[in-house]
């Protein structure tokens, strides 16, 4: 979590700054600071809360100065405040910076520190780092074996980093040092964008989009050496690194919310298209199959792929765990779904011929990653199916395939899930084809994609129908949602977008596990949602919506349209179109995104912001 900003050059630093906070706010909402260095001085200003906040501080007390840096927190260690919002300052001043990832080792550090005088001023971890650095650099100092000052800042940063336990992105300023910007990564991602006479440094490329297009992407243990006429790259062992610039494939980042008042609904409302754009040009009528450019893997060694594990958090594992049910169903693939954060310290057997895939919209998930990671370092091809182009999983990933689902920017993801449902079905089509999948299967699976943007429009049609389902029930204190088969992962994310963003507890199960234990939740006031169109075990999904009514829960039902029965056995009926099964996740989930939406606005809480939250997990 946390965003990251910095620019060295002749203009004003303050306007990027800002700009880029606010693009990067995604990250991490608790608070926001700048510090800008201006004749032998650095100013910094911060404030708990919202970048617009500390904008509303900088037009009173202003700051300025052509080098600066800037952060947007998500807290982990130390409550959101003024004191704990970055940058912090290390020694007497002369060394300031924002941190992004955990100092694991910072209570040790921080002992040893104030034993040496150094006196803190806040409860974070970061706090170490700024005051480790200052202290390098006065050992560094005393030394006196350095040719310039900005040598042996940097010096004192890559000796400083060595002591620390964890993960880092840092943006480092000397007060003795003018115009000279350092920032080091481990972990936690950094992005420098070059301008002509002018460098930019970001924790993702979105606040680079309109400044530049060529970038550079830090990799773990390097430092960049930022002044406004160069930029090296060294490896915090010594030694420059070559720059591998790229191209930024970014579009400006549509933050126009149009018609809509947040954007989650305009997100939701996106959905025909994101769906659209997750099935253009990799659609095959010839061949019956799916085609995908990026996967870098050739056909003979798919066909041998013994082993599909799909990895990620969150809604992302929620669309792996659909993604399960239909590759094993069309490609016969044995597939297992894993949380990344167990997986990265889990060794579950995988054969030699195991593929994975990280499922991710941002791209930047630290326990995506690390899974990815450590899959990797055994051998397996290791593949991504991601949202954001250029996103650290998208660039470490040996192939994959990209959403192209736009910026998804609401905190609760809603067009990244159907995407992701999309771009999995496609897969098991294309996995189903090189095995046992026929072509008239292959045929009637493409046409029925096909139909889906339009399917999809007819099912946002439900919206009023779930405005006055959430009038009836929004001040209920608990939601189950039951769902079976591929509905089963639908209830799942049906609760996550309900709790997440209106804060009422919620449960997703498989219909029939509810006689096994959360039977005993039903009551009055227990409404349950029954994600229940048609399929071929629906009389047992009756069965099991009736055993929710003879408790006298109340009983809120997504059925198919047309379907009369159901409206005589629940209380409310929601209906969306009919598709097939293996397409029921795409049409389900959209009535269960509006509704955690509306019940969150009736009851006043932030739905693109809510608390607690940020958009992209990037620590542990
Ligand atoms: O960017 P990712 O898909 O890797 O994010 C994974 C989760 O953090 C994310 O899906 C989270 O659960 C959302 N807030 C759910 O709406």
């Amino acid at each position: 979590m946390c965003g990251i900003v910095g620019y060295v050059g002749p203009k004003q630093a303050y306007d990027y700054l800002i700009e880029g906070l606010f693009r990067l706010e995604y990250r991490g909402y608790d608070s926001a600071g700048v510090a800008l260095q201006q004749a032998g001085q650095i100013d910094v200003r911060k404030k708990t809360g919202r970048v617009s906040q500390l904008a509303e501080l900088v037009k009173v007390q202003p700051v300025t100065g052509n080098a600066g840096i800037g952060h947007t927190r998500w807290a982990t260690h130390g409550e959101p405040s003024d004191a704990n919002s970055h940058p912090h300052v290390g020694g007497n001043g002369e060394v300031v910076l924002v941190h992004n990832g955990v100092i694991e080792n910072y209570a040790l550090l921080r002992d040893k520190l104030t034993e040496l005088g150094y006196v803190f001023r806040s409860a974070t971890d970061t706090e170490v780092a700024a005051h480790l650095i200052a202290h390098q650099l006065e050992e560094e100092t005393k030394l006196g074996s350095d040719p310039t000052l900005a040598e042996t800042c940097i010096q004192a940063v890559e000796k400083a980093i060595k002591k620390i336990k964890g993960t880092y992105g840092l943006a480092i300023l000397f007060r003795d040092v003018p115009g000279l910007l350092v920032a080091a990564r481990l972990g936690s991602p950094l992005v420098v964008g070059i301008g002509k006479g002018e460098y930019y440094l970001a924790s993702d490329a979105s606040p680079l989009v309109g400044h530049t297009e060529e970038v550079v992407y830090l990799n773990d243990h390097e430092i960049a050496v930022i002044t406004a006429d160069q930029f090296q790259l060294r490896h915090q062992n010594g030694g420059s690194n070559a720059k591998h610039i790229k191209v930024l494939e970014q579009a400006a980042v549509d933050t126009d919310l149009g018609e809509f008042e947040h954007y989650m609904l305009k997100e939701i409302f996106e959905q025909p298209t994101s769906i659209e754009n997750a099935l253009r040009g990799r659609l095959d009528d010839d061949e019956a199959t799916a085609v995908f450019g990026g996967l870098n893997m050739d056909p003979q060694k798919l066909r041998c792929i013994d082993r599909i594990v799909l990895t990620a958090c969150g809604t992302s594992w929620h669309s792996a765990l659909v993604g399960e049910y239909l590759i094993e169903e069309f490609a016969r693939i044995p597939v297992e779904v894993e949380y990344a954060s167990e997986l990265r310290y889990r060794n579950p057997p995988m054969t030699d011929r195991t593929m994975v895939f990280a499922i991710t919209q941002s791209g930047e998930t630290a326990d995506t990653l690390a899974a990815m990671r450590e899959c990797k370092r055994k051998g397996h091809p290791t593949l991504a199916i991601c949202n954001t182009v250029g996103s650290t999983i998208a660039r470490e990933a040996d192939g994959g395939i990209y959403l192209h689902a736009g910026p998804e920017i609401g905190v609760a993801s809603t067009k990244a899930f159907t995407s992701q449902v999309t771009v999995l079905t496609l897969l098991a089509l294309f996995m189903g084809r090189m095995r046992n999948l026929s072509y008239p299967a292959g045929k009637r699976i493409i046409s029925h994609l096909r139909e889906m943007p339009d399917k999809i429009r007819q099912t946002l049609k439900c919206y009023d129908a779930v405005k006055e389902v959430a009038r009836k029930y929004y001040t209920a204190e608990n939601f189950l949602y039951m769902g079976r088969l591929y509905n089963f992962p639908v209830a799942l994310e049906g609760a996550l977008k309900l709790k997440e963003i209106s804060y009422i507890h919620a449960e997703g199960y498989p219909a029939a596990e509810m006689k096994h234990g959360p039977i005993a939740l039903i009551d009055e006031d227990t409404p349950s949602v029954f994600i229940a169109p048609r399929c071929g075990i629906y009389p047992k999904v009756m069965s099991n919506l009736q055993e929710v009514k003879a408790r006298r829960g109340p009983v809120i039902a997504i059925a198919c349209e047309g379907d009369d029965k159901i409206a005589d056995l629940a209380d409310d009926v929601i209906y969306v179109p009919d598709v097939d099964e293996y397409l029921q996740p795409l049409v389900t989930s959209i009535p269960l995104q509006l509704l955690s939406y509306e019940i969150a606005i009736l009851r006043g809480c932030n739905v693109d912001r809510p608390r607690n939250l940020a958009k992209s997990v990037t620590v542990e």
